[in-house]
């Protein structure tokens, strides 16, 4: 009964495998394996975007803030949400790498940045002469550190403002796998035809052991990146390893089903979570992620029976009927048993 993450999660047994038989031999380092070389032909096809620069790195904050400094000028601000991973969770990573740039925060509704909050944000930018910075490029993150998702059209009305200023877009898609399958349409929708610039293609939270792609759908800036990577020590050198996770990924889909495991699990959770009275729901949950307040009480029995998750606003001692918050995570090994046991629990 763990929710703790889709990071505890294991690694799906294919990407295992593929990692074994990448280790036969002798091959060329730093990327320039043949096995990197499918990788980027899968996700351009993938993609629809044959021009597209791909790269692997090891960490979604890697991702994210290498993307993020070749999208940046340092005296230049990034607008993104105010519960952005990007400003929450990657200790100034992307201020660092961009070196020092700011992070405009704009207040969310339901995890997500609202094209009238970007308006105003990027209008309170560049008005101070050269005292004050420079408008930058505009990051959201699909599907949200609230568990919701951006519709298309929702995406189309924030990059179709970027546009109108000619600042870049950058999709922190640590969970891009999970969003895409319950909005049913194809990456390249839910990208470069809705106005996305760059791409952090998460694979660790769905079932890989440490790889995330980025993407760059404009690849003019595709040396600086490489540059970039190298400097931030991610250019790993047996790359083939990292290739052979994300071809495995890719096959036959294997990423797709993951995440849909997830979501059905995370559906699952949701339905019976909405049938018990004692559950109050902070968001309406699209992917894998719920957020939801229950009586102290029943986390102290769910924690006795072995159930493991975060509770973000107290801990398990004092009065059994104040609402906590938990957040759960279902990953792709989450099954209707897990779900079961532990929504049995809740009411036993
Ligand atoms: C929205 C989001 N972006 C990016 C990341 C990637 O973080 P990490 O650097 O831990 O791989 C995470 C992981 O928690 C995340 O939730």
């Amino acid at each position: 009964m763990i929710f703790a993450s889709d990071n505890t999660g294991p690694t799906h047994p294919n990407v295992l495998q593929a990692v074994v038989e990448a280790n036969a031999g002798h091959t060329t380092p730093y990327g320039a394996d043949h096995l990197m070389e499918q990788v980027t032909q899968r996700l351009r096809d993938v993609f629809e975007a044959p021009q597209a620069a791909i790269y692997l790195v090891s960490t979604g904050t890697a991702a994210n803030a290498i993307t993020l400094a070749c999208q940046t000028q340092p005296y230049q601000t990034v607008f993104c949400s105010d519960v952005a991973h990007i400003h929450e969770d990657e200790c100034g990573a992307p201020e660092f790498f961009t070196g020092g740039a700011k992070l405009t925060l704009i207040p969310n509704d339901d995890g997500k940045m609202t094209p009238a909050g970007l308006r105003t944000a990027i209008e309170g930018e560049e008005n101070r002469g050269v005292h004050g910075l420079q408008r930058g490029p505009v990051s959201i993150t699909q599907a949200t550190e609230k568990g919701t998702v951006y519709t298309l059209d929702e995406i189309r009305a924030i990059t179709d403002i970027a546009r109108e200023y000619a600042l870049p877009t950058q999709m922190d898609g640590a969970r891009f796998a999970n969003a895409l399958v319950t909005l049913g349409c194809t990456p390249a929708e839910m990208t470069w035809r809705a106005g996305i610039d760059a791409v952090s293609f998460g694979g660790t939270k769905n079932g890989l052991m440490g790889v995330e792609a980025v993407i760059l759908l404009d690849s003019e800036k595709a040396w600086e990146f490489e540059l970039r990577r190298k400097r931030a020590g991610h250019l790993i050198s047996k790359h083939r390893y990292m290739s052979a996770q994300m071809g495995a990924y890719l096959k036959d889909d294997l990423w797709l089903d993951m995440a849909r495991a997830a979501n059905t699990a995370c559906n699952s959770l949701t339905r019976g979570l909405k049938q018990n009275p004692d559950v109050t729901l902070h968001f309406e949950p699209r992917a894998n992620i719920i957020f939801a307040a229950w009586p102290r009480a029943i986390h102290r029995k769910l924690h006795d029976a072995g159930a493991y998750y975060y509770i973000l606003d107290g801990g398990l001692d004092g009065p059994g009927d104040a609402p906590l918050t938990a957040r759960l995570v279902c990953d792709w090994s989450a099954d209707e048993a897990k779900v079961s046991a532990f929504l049995a629990k809740m009411t036993a």
